[in-house]
């Protein structure tokens, strides 16, 4: 059996065998079967056409998302919220970064001192809860719905402490997470690491189509990035940008990197290390994918405008988390290159242009075609005769 092709619906959740002996026990799991809500899994999901139904916690439609990729830590919350309503109160010992796929509206967060702080978001703005922070969204229009996305580490959460009163009833403050009152009104402090690596540190980012990026030379062509650290946490955020008639360099890592298309057009290919063939993914807003542990994978951009991403995980550049994160992002110390930057050739994990299948340049060319799009590749990987146009 295998853990990238089992539906995860078709493993037992709770074990328990004759005479009660509990074992085999995912708590996580167990909580979600009990809260009634609708779970989607898959390699990768159209997020607006995920099934919601009335989530009696949150007082909205709701439905949760799994991935297949999403390793042991990470899941996804839809959240719809009707037109004028807005979500009950909620406090959770979970983590959660949230992305608006549609409509406008607001969200208030209660510090522990009593404070409010509130924000106003639209589509495609990010956010962060502080950790334990009181919190509810609210559906800003009278006539649309509102449509949020939470990647969050519940089940990290759940699975060590097995008590739903302590994670969404504890009163225990974080005081340190809510950091700045400015973060939670867009502003935020741009903190240069490196190349790839600088940060915008903020709680609320309000349109991720418009946020500023770096250069990001490592991951080839032109590319653009930053890491977000949101509201002091361990869930990984960054935008990545591919300009025009251009694509990145295949690379893997660690599991629970869920990419959410914001703009442009492309598509992903998906593969394990020995596997014949390659999965793909269309780009549109709403999908989401996510490369499985160690699942090599490689984006391209094949519109008339630049393409980004966001790329929600457990664990960032501030706080790793996993080893696997830390050798990723960082690499194995001293001079060493993040993994995902080093050539497969010398012991890293990404794939340069010279070294990639070349089927793989001819998918994209031919996508390019297709689109009418000019391709800008030619000084990292040369096109081949027969697909040069006629002179
Ligand atoms: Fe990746």
């Amino acid at each position: 059996m295998n853990i990238r092709e089992t539906p995860q619906s078709a493993i037992p959740t709770s074990g328990g065998g004759k005479d009660g002996v509990r074992f085999g026990i995912d708590p996580y799991r167990d909580w979600l079967a009990a809260e009634g809500i609708p779970v989607v899994e898959d390699f990768g999901v159209f997020l607006f056409d995920v099934k919601t139904a009335p989530w009696p916690r949150y007082g909205v439609k709701g439905a949760a998302v799994h991935l297949k990729g999403r390793g042991d830590f990470a899941n996804m919350f839809v959240l719809e919220i009707a037109p004028g309503q807005s979500t009950a109160p909620q406090q959770h010992l979970y983590e959660e970064v949230v992305y608006v796929l549609e409509g406008a509206g607001s969200t208030q967060v209660e510090l522990a001192d009593g404070t409010r702080r509130s924000f106003e978001w639209g589509a495609k703005s990010l956010f962060a809860i502080p950790l334990n922070a009181r919190h509810r969204h609210f559906n800003g229009s009278g006539t649309e719905r509102a449509l949020l996305v939470t990647t969050t580490n519940l089940p990290m959460v759940m699975n060590v402490f097995h008590n739903e009163a302590f994670v969404f009833g504890n009163a225990f403050d974080f005081g340190e997470r809510a950091g700045k009152k400015e973060y939670f009104a867009g502003e935020g402090d741009l903190i240069t690491v490196r190349q790839g690596n600088h940060m915008w540190e903020t709680n609320f980012v309000p349109d991720l189509t418009a946020i500023e990026l770096k250069s990001w030379g490592d991951r080839g062509a032109g590319g653009t990035n930053i890491m977000f650290v949101l509201a002091d946490g361990t869930m990984h955020a960054h935008i990545s940008e591919m300009p025009v008639g251009t694509y990145k360099k295949g690379h893997r890592h660690g599991p629970s990197f869920h990419v959410m298309c914001v703009m442009g057009q492309g598509f992903s290919l998906l593969w394990f290390e020995h596997e014949k063939d390659f999965r793909r993914v269309d780009w549109k807003h709403g999908m989401v994918l996510v490369p499985c542990d160690r699942q090599f994978h490689q984006h391209f951009n094949t519109g008339p405008q630049p393409a980004r991403y966001l790329a929600t995980a457990v664990g960032g550049l501030r706080y790793p988390t996993t080893l696997a994160n830390r050798i990723s992002l960082l690499g194995a110390g001293g001079d060493d290159l993040p993994a995902v930057s080093k050539s497969v050739k010398e012991g890293g994990d990404q794939i340069e242009y010279e070294d990639q299948d070349p089927r793989i340049h001819r998918i994209w060319l031919e996508e390019m075609r297709k689109n009418g799009a000019p391709p800008k590749m030619e000084k990292f990987i040369p096109t081949p005769a027969d697909m040069k146009a006629p002179a």
